[in-house]
């Protein structure tokens, strides 16, 4: 199976209409989308749309839960709260019914499993080696999972653990990427709505279970039109600029 990876989609309808036509042109069988689909730009309800539409399993991340329980957002900064309470006041019921539908984690047939931050926490990063290490041996406490999807930190990150334990972060020096049948990893596809790995455009991934391949990918978009949808609606400039310096 060809499974398309999104994740961190945040409100931006530019960004998310050109990764799934370009994943509809690549011939994807099915959309796992990480979460938070909600959050930091200006489409919200666009977004929630499309993706409800769509054939796409959806997850739910903070920022999606925080909507639901402005509480949860105590914790965010000031620009993301913002935007999170503009948010909260777009919505109409059905929206808002649509986020509760959505699921923590997945398991996806084949030993694979996906989550926002971590497989038992949405605001939880994986950054750090200690982190990494922890998830891969959630992973091994349940035999059959070999491959852990995730998003949260909008940037691209592959993880492998090998036979012997050793846990590395490794670097993603081409675009696709073989791995190894006997391996562990936890594989993040980075943001569709708002990179920071300093590269603007939208990114995914591809995996193949067949070719046991990972592909990362990056789609253009017209982010002058998302920047002008965040001015309108009258949520801070940063959130703009951001988005053309991918950070
Ligand atoms: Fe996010």
């Amino acid at each position: 199976m060809r499974l398309a990876i999104i994740a961190d989609i945040h409100s931006n309808l530019e960004a998310l209409e050109s990764v799934l036509a370009q994943i509809r042109r690549e011939g994807a069988e099915a959309v796992l989308n990480l979460g938070d689909l909600v959050g930091y730009n200006a489409s919200p309800l666009e977004c929630l749309g499309l993706l409800k539409g769509e054939e796409v399993w959806n997850l739910a991340g903070n920022h999606d839960l925080a909507l639901l329980e402005p509480e949860r957002a105590a914790s965010f900064n000031i620009i993301a709260h913002q935007a999170l309470m503009w948010a909260i006041q777009q919505m109409q019921p059905e929206h808002l019914e649509f986020l509760r539908t959505l699921p923590l984690t997945r398991e996806v047939a084949g030993g694979f499993l996906a989550c926002h931050g971590t497989p038992t926490s949405t605001d939880t990063y994986i950054a750090y080696h200690f982190q990494g290490k922890r998830v891969f041996s959630h992973l091994l406490s349940r035999s059959h999972l070999r491959i852990c999807f995730f998003g949260h930190t909008h940037r691209r990150a592959l993880w492998y653990r090998d036979i012997r334990g050793k846990v590395a972060l490794l670097e993603i020096s081409q675009p696709q990427i073989t791995l190894e049948p006997e391996g562990h990893y936890l594989i993040n596809p980075g943001s569709v709505g708002q990179p920071r790995d300093g590269n603007p455009q939208a990114a995914y991934a591809i995996f193949d279970d067949e070719e046991s391949t990972i592909h990362f990918k990056s789609a253009p978009y017209d982010i002058a039109a998302a920047q002008r949808r965040i001015l309108a609606a009258g949520l801070p400039p940063f959130l703009a600029e951001r988005l053309a310096l991918g950070k």
